[in-house]
């Protein structure tokens, strides 16, 4: 498999992302970017697939269901039955590995009947280490939070080494706001765009 999934991570300085199964910080424009990038396609015939851990997936039925209709969502777990329960939409598909998830989301990313124009990587830890060790990640699009905050989990080994910082092309989705320095509740914080080396 050629690289073909894009990252979209949120970390403060302490590489932290979370903290009891919810966002340790209130950042509405983050939120708004991360909604806006990962829901919208330039082809409006397309939809975006994305791939989830278990907790990651309940942390976001917990803020906001609201993007589940515009993706394909494919949810790792080993317990598929407790996760179609928590799920009305019937775009959301369980897998038990990674493997899975990359192979499955790799079918329906080239099968043109299936209309995938991205595949986004949400998160957690284990599911980021993964596609970065197994170099399916053409992309990456992290928020830099420029402060710390109380978290219990970090992406420690987030290696950017293969990666190079770019700035998107004018068609894309609030590409003028790529490497801008935002500011929200007395927090600065950056959106920082790397491609695969
Ligand atoms: N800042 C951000 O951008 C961001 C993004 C996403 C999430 N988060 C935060 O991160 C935290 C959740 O992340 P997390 O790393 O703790 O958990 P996670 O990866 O979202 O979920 C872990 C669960 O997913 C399944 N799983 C994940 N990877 C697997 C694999 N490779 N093979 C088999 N099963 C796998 C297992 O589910 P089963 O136990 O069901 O088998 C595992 O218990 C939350 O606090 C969330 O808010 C932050």
């Amino acid at each position: 498999m050629e690289p073909f999934m894009t990252i979209m991570v949120a970390m403060d300085e302490n590489n932290g992302i979370g903290l009891n199964n919810i966002l340790p910080w209130c950042l509405p424009g983050d939120w708004n970017w991360f909604l806006t990038i990962s829901t919208n396609t330039i082809d409006p015939k397309k939809r975006n697939a994305v791939i989830f851990g278990r907790l990651s997936y309940e942390s976001l039925l917990k803020q906001d269901r609201s993007p589940l209709k515009h993706w394909h969502t494919i949810v790792i777990s080993s317990n598929s039955e407790a996760i179609k329960q928590q799920s009305s939409e019937t775009s959301v598909t369980v897998v038990p590995t990674f493997e899975r998830a990359a192979q499955y989301s790799y079918d329906m990313f080239h099968n043109a009947d299936q209309n995938i124009e991205n595949v986004y990587v949400l998160g957690g830890v284990q599911v980021y280490d993964q596609a970065v060790k197994l170099k399916l990640v053409k992309r990456i699009y992290l928020t830099r939070i420029f402060a710390t905050f109380n978290c219990d989990t970090y992406w420690t080994t987030l290696d950017l080494s293969g990666f190079k910082p770019v700035k998107r092309n004018s068609n894309e989705i609030l590409s003028t706001e790529d490497g801008q320095i935002k500011e929200e509740n007395g927090c600065k914080y950056q959106f920082q765009i790397y491609e695969i080396a």
